[in-house]
Order: structure tokens, then C-alpha cells, then sequence
């Protein structure tokens, strides 16, 4: 399942991400709200326990979220995505991954998790990374998840290229991907165009 968001907030924010003007501090705000507005959407079939609360006026019935969620950032760049959203399900638990793309092969080199320290202790485990480009870090990612347990997954990005859409699909069938907007191509450095150049280094000023 590839869900683009037609959300005109999603559509305009986007823009002013994507412009080379935009400097990191209104960046970093962007890659927040977008994800907010995307996690919104990418959460809306959770299932739900019932449940009972007291108002100040008496008994009322709720609702409780039953999954437990845990935010997964591929670092660098999906780090500013996860601070916005754990605002929304502050339960949540969030597991880093540290990934880099070799710039020449394009594969995604490993480097950083603290996954030793802790047991599966989520129902299911949401993805992050703004950019999806040949798939190779998201599919690394979700390889890993998997083998450690983890039974459902969901992808949210920020930019995707057809070209990594379909080998996330192919790899990962299972995995719906959420995504603020499909983009052209991958040209031949890897890079999404028309995108908006290396999400991590325009988060962190380090161009
Ligand atoms: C970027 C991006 C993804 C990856 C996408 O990270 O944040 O993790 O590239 O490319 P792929 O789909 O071809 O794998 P990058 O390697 O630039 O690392 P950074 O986040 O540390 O800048
Ligand atoms: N990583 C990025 O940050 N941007 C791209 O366009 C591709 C990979």
C-alpha cells in the first residue's frame, strides 16, 4: 500500500522544504510538521481499546490507543522526525538506527543501534526517514526490524522516488508506505529528483 497525502497543508509545506532558500532552523520546523500531519494519517487504522473515564460530570466512554508504538529514525535525517511526533503518542518508544548511503555503490552501510539493551517491547513499528530514494535504507531498516521480531511495520517519508517505492514494495510487500509525495526519478548520482537535495545535511547546516 502507497499512500501519497493530497493534503493541501502537506502540499504547501512541502514547497518551502524543497526551496534551495530555506535555511536548517525553518527546515528542521518543516520536517516536524510534516511528519505530524503524515503520522496522522499513517496512524488512522490503529485499533483501539474501550474504555471508561471519570469527567468532572461523570462516567464517560473512551478510548485508548492498544498498540504499543515505537518510532524508529534512520540517523541522520530522520532524527527531526521523531521529537514532533512523540508529542502525539508520548508512550511511544523510540529505537535509532544509524544507516549511511555509500556514495558510490548507493548501499546503505550500518553503523549505530542499542538494540542489545532491550526486548521487543512494541506491537508495531513505525519508520523514519524523509527520504526515500533507492529504497536501500528502508529496506535495510525493516530487514532489521523483522529479525529482531518486530511483526507489523509502517514507513513514513517525506520524498519518494517510484524507484525506491518499488523495491520497498518488492522486499517488503507487508510494509505500507506513507509518503507527503511521490516524486520524478532518482538521477544518476542516487538523488530524488525533483526533491530537495540531502535531507541531513539541510537539517544540520552541514553542506
Ligand atoms: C539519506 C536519507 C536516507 C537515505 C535514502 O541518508 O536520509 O537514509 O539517504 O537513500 P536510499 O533510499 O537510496 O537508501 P544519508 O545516507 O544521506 O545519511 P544522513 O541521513 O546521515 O545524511
Ligand atoms: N538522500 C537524500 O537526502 N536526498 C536524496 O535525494 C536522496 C537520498
Amino acid at each position: 500500500m502507497v499512500y501519497e497525502s493530497q493534503h493541501p497543508l502537506v502540499k504547501h509545506k512541502l514547497a518551502i522544504l524543497r526551496d534551495v532558500a530555506t535555511e536548517p532552523i525553518q527546515f528542521r520546523a518543516l520536517v516536524g510538521e510534516l511528519t505530524q500531519f503524515l503520522c496522522y494519517e499513517a496512524c488512522a487504522d490503529l485499533p483501539l481499546n474501550t474504555i471508561q473515564v471519570e469527567t468532572p460530570m461523570g462516567q464517560a466512554a473512551g478510548h485508548e490507543l492498544q498498540p504499543k508504538v515505537g518510532f524508529v529514525p534512520i540517523l541522520r535525517a530522520g532524527l527531526g522526525m521523531v521529537e514532533p511526533i512523540w508529542a502525539m503518542i508520548p508512550n511511544a518508544v523510540i529505537w535509532h538506527m544509524g544507516m549511511y548511503r555509500n556514495e558510490e555503490t548507493l548501499e546503505p552501510v550500518y553503523y549505530y543501534d542499542k538494540f542489545d539493551e532491550h526486548e521487543v517491547n512494541i506491537d508495531i513499528a513505525i519508520l523514519l526517514d524523509p527520504m526515500l530514494a533507492t529504497g536501500g535504507s528502508a529496506i535495510a531498516g525493516c530487514d532489521r526490524l523483522k529479525a529482531w521480531g518486530v511483526k507489523q511495520i509502517k514507513y513514513i517519508g517525506l520524498i519518494a522516488a517510484p524507484e525506491g517505492i518499488a523495491a520497498l514494495q518488492e522486499k517488503h510487500p507487508d510494509v505500507p508506505i506513507y509518503v507527503g509525495s511521490i516524486d520524478s526519478h532518482l538521477n544518476d548520482i542516487g538523488y530524488i529528483v525533483p526533491g530537495l537535495g540531502d535531507a541531513g545535511d539541510r537539517q544540520f547546516g552541514t553542506l
